[in-house]
Formats: C-alpha cells, structure tokens, sequence
C-alpha cells in the first residue's frame, strides 16, 4: 500500500460515510469471502449461455442477480489472491504507478451502472446482462500517472491466457480502448458487482467496465494498463471482434448497437389469456432508447410498447403491451427497438459480412394461443 503517495492526498476531505465504507472495505481485504472460487467448465458454460434460446430467464429485474449473469471467458478464469495481486499503469505516462488492491479500495469510490452485451449474443440471447459496478476511476488514474500528449490509445491487459487454434503461445486476453473512452465517466475499474466484491468469474479482483462498448473490452483480471500511441495489434484486438465484410473490408467492433429482447412470453409458451401483457427490456449501448415496437405476425403493423421510465444512455429500459390475442393459434412475436440516433433493430442481419457479430435483428419468440 501507499505506493502512490499522490493518490491518497485528497482523502482527508472524505465524509464520515466514506470513510466508514473503506473501513468496510478494508475489513472485507481480510474475508474469506474475496477469495476466488473454483472454476469449472466456464468456456462451456459461457458458450451455452450465448447460443441458448431465449426462455424464461432472470432479467425480470432491471439489474441483472450476479449469479445470473452471463460468463464469456476466452480461456480458464485464473485464480488470483488479492494479496498478492497488483496493478501496473505503464507506457506513455510520465509517472508509472503500481496499486495493490487496498490502494485501490482507498480510493474515492466511483460508480457506473450499465449493460453489458457480448458483441457474440444472439438477438433474444442470454449473452446481455444489467449491473451495478462500483470501483475507481480509470481517468483519476491515468491523471495522476500523467498521460503523455502523443498517447492515443489504452491497452487494458487480463491475467488469462491460454493456447488454441493459431493461438500465439503465451497470449494473454488484452484490448485496447481509445483514449478518449478511457477518459470518459463510462470506463470504470470495477471491483465490485452488484454490491459484492466482483465474483471470479467476473474478473475478480479488478476488471474494466466499459459502458456502452460490446463487452469484450471489458476487460476482466486486470493485471496492466498500458498507455500506447500506436493502435493495439494483440490477437483479440486483430483477430477476433472486428466486423469482417466478404468484399475483404474490416472495421473494430466498439459501440453496442440498439437492441431488445423479450423477458415474456418465454420460447414456445402456451398463452390462455385474452390480453396477454407482454414485457421486455431494450438497451442502446451509448444512445438511448427512443422507441419500443412489437407485433404478433410478420406483416402486421407494427404497435408501440409502453417504456418504464425515461430511457438513459448505458442502461437497459424496460417495456410492455398488451397483446389481444385475436384467437388460437401459432403466433411469432417480435419485438424491435429504435434509439436516440434514428436507428432502428434490421429485418435481417447484413448479408455482406462474414463475421457473427452485432447481431441484433429483432427479437422473434414462438408462441401457441390456446
Ligand atoms: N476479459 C478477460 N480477461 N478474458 C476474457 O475472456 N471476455 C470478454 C470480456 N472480458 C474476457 C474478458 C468478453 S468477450 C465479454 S462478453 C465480457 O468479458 C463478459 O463479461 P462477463 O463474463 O463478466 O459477463
């Protein structure tokens, strides 16, 4: 601790309230709780969340429980003590900085709340999930290691790595962000989930959330930050998550694209009601929701959904209508959003590119009225 002298001078301005909560935390340091659980067929897991078909599922609530929580992991999740763990910020700063995770903990708090979306989901998928994140700023950070005025970029570096087809060995899961995002209030350093310290799976003890980005550069198991100038050429930044045209044109992966899904009916469910309310949640990364449409066939036009609240950017809103079901039958529901820019949820995925991501056609659900 105490290795950054120049982090801690703002504290005695901190509220009786803070301090008490870093005391919390402090004793926490000493939990057997902030151990790292076991890990286990994680990458089956993760890859059976994301191909699962939509049925009933926990995201009734606007935050997402974490033990619900969908789990991508490109590798095993590694097992780290926070005792031994530290954080190095290196690269183009003028003061490179080493936290331990009580430095981090000391700091003053910062909070982001958010969905996270796997830029793999499916439309209806069970790869997005709603959280509370809390933890420290990545921007007070890189403030006081001192960004040199040619840096660009900021590579976040996790602690997993692995082998696999055409895998460089020794690879470690890294992305890089611009710096810009990574100045900005939507990029945390979150050690917590929900109110609990980040749970393993999650990226215990410190991983970046990056609000508004597809979650692969959410980086989890932080171990370094790199501050660069020249844009990343890691694997997972060139490799993986760039969107592929078949004419041979690329482009990054980055923004969350509009989005909805249904939370009810579930896949192939009976419905006896006359009115059915239907319910949802659509989310539109750094935008926010404008609009909610939903029908029951395709050619029928489409009707409104009513929004919970008022729609931010970052956060999933939640939806409704009531369906009148004209009678019994087979129906295929559909759901599609439309954001704050004009975009609106595509018919149909881009047929010109190769790549499998930001898939966000709209929500379609089977149903049988009896
Ligand atoms: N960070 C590391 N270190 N290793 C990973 O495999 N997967 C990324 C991201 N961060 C990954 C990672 C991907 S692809 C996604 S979608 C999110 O983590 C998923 O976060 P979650 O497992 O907490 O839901």
């Amino acid at each position: 601790m105490g290795r950054n002298k120049s982090l801690f001078e703002s504290r005695t301005s901190a509220s009786a309230a803070g301090v008490q909560r870093r005391e919390f935390l402090r004793s926490l340091l000493l939990s057997p709780a902030l151990m790292p659980l076991p890990q286990s067929a994680l990458l089956w897991r993760a890859a059976a969340l994301l191909q699962a078909p939509a049925t009933k599922d926990s995201a009734r609530e606007l935050v997402t429980a974490n033990a619900d929580f969908f789990v991508r992991n490109h590798f095993p999740a590694p097992q780290i003590s926070s005792d031994t763990w530290h954080l190095e910020i290196t690269g183009l700063v003028s003061k490179p900085i080493n936290l331990s995770y009580s430095d981090l903990l000391l700091m003053n708090p910062a909070r982001l709340h958010c969905t996270l979306e796997c830029a793999g989901n499916l439309s209806g998928g069970k790869g997005v999930g709603n959280a509370v994140w809390s933890g420290a700023s990545l921007a007070t950070l890189l403030k006081q290691a001192g960004v040199k005025p040619q840096a660009a970029y900021v590579v976040l570096h996790g602690a997993d790595s692995g082998s696999g087809e055409d895998l460089p060995p020794g690879t470690h899961f890294a992305r890089a962000i611009p710096l810009e995002k990574a100045l900005s209030d939507s990029t945390l350093l979150a050690y917590e989930m929900n109110g609990s310290p980040l749970p393993a799976e999650h990226g215990f003890p410190l991983r970046a959330v990056v609000a508004g980005w597809y979650g692969m550069d959410s980086v989890k198991w932080l171990s370094r930050i790199e501050v660069t100038e020249q844009p990343f050429q890691g694997y997972f930044q060139q490799r993986h998550y760039v969107a592929t045209n078949r004419d041979g044109n690329i482009r990054p992966i980055t923004r969350m694209l509009v989005s909805s899904k249904f939370l009810r009916p579930s896949q192939d469910e009976e419905i006896r009601e006359r009115v059915y309310h239907v319910e949802g949640v659509a989310w539109a990364g750094e935008a926010k929701i404008s609009k909610v449409e939903f029908r029951a066939s395709p050619g029928e036009a489409w009707q409104n959904a009513v929004l919970d609240a008022s729609p931010t950017p970052y956060v999933w809103t939640r939806w409704s209508c009531d369906w009148h079901v004209p009678g019994p039958g087979k129906y295929t529901l559909e759901v599609r959003a439309t954001d704050s820019d004009g975009n609106t949820q595509p018919a149909m995925h881009d047929s010109a590119r190769r790549d499998a991501y930001e898939l966000n056609t709209p929500h379609r659900v089977p149903v049988v009225a009896r």
